[in-house]
């Protein structure tokens, strides 16, 4: 059974048939990118999956239709996305925003009251809290940054802040809008590395939005091209490359 399972999603906005019988899969373990020209779909295809918007059709994670279920019940189907813009919390510390990650797994009452707690008065609770988010933040290799303010930081960082975050929530399916948006070349290399290892030593299977056709390229199994809602191409980067649909979609006809 795939990890993933999406049959015949489709959803309009008014007249705009923002996705239309969107079919695809994926298997445990793999890093799929979705592709495509400015307003094809991708983000609203990553907002059915993680709960934004109730598409028809059905979105199935190791078999459990999440269509019509609420967006708060994913996590705890290992099912965790971050968002094309940041969302953090600017003027909290960098580990204050990871440890909201963790929101659903720990007794969050308890962790919520801690964290304004001296240190030396810390329960087991968050002891525990803290450890895991460390431990995600060095999976990022954001250790010396735990106590800076996420505003202080350059923007790249702050994009890494938050793949942190979202591994804190322990997630089996990580969904990905664009997580190198705003980054420099360097900063768009070192997460193409770090998107790997999550896949690589943390065992989670990646749903990646991503315009940047190096980083696609170098991390991706798989590949779904989208343009005006419809699937028009999906196979690994060579491929998917030297297809002449694709070819027509981002060059225009003729080219
Ligand atoms: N909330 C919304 N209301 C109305 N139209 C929307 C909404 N969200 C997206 N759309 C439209 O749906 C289409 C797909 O948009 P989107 O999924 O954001 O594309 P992409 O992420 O591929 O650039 C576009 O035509 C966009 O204008
Ligand atoms: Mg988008």
């Amino acid at each position: 059974m795939p990890l993933l399972e999406v049959s015949d999603v489709s959803l309009a906005f008014g007249g705009v048939q923002a996705l239309a019988n969107v079919n695809f899969s994926v298997e445990k373990g793999e890093i799929f990118s979705i592709i495509g020209p400015n307003g094809a779909g991708k983000t609203t295809l990553l907002n059915c999956i993680s709960g934004v918007y109730t598409p028809f059709g059905s979105i199935r994670v190791k078999g459990v239709d999440l269509v019509g279920m609420k967006a708060h019940a994913r996590p705890a189907l290992g099912v965790v996305r971050t968002f094309q813009n940041i969302a953090l919390f600017p003027s909290e510390s960098v580990i204050d925003n990871v440890l909201v990650g963790g929101d659903y797994w720990l007794r969050s009452g308890l962790l919520r009251s801690c964290l304004y707690w001296t240190r030396l008065g810390c329960s087991a609770e968050e002891m525990k809290a803290r450890k895991a988010a460390m431990e995600a933040l060095g999976v990022l290799g954001l250790g010396e940054f735990a106590d800076a303010l996420v505003a202080d930081l350059p923007y790249g960082t702050q994009k890494r802040v938050e793949l942190a975050r979202a591994m804190m929530a322990k997630p089996n399916l990580l969904l990905l809008d664009e997580p190198t948006s705003g980054m420099t070349r360097a900063e768009k290399q070192e997460l193409a590395e770090q998107v790997k290892i999550l896949k690589t030593e943390h065992g989670v299977t990646v749903v990646m939005i991503e315009h940047d056709m190096g980083v696609v390229m170098k991390i991706s199994d798989r590949i779904m091209v989208l343009d005006f809602g419809k699937k028009i191409a999906e196979g690994g980067p060579a491929e998917v490359t030297e297809n002449p649909k694709v070819r027509e979609a981002y060059l225009g006809k003729g080219s």
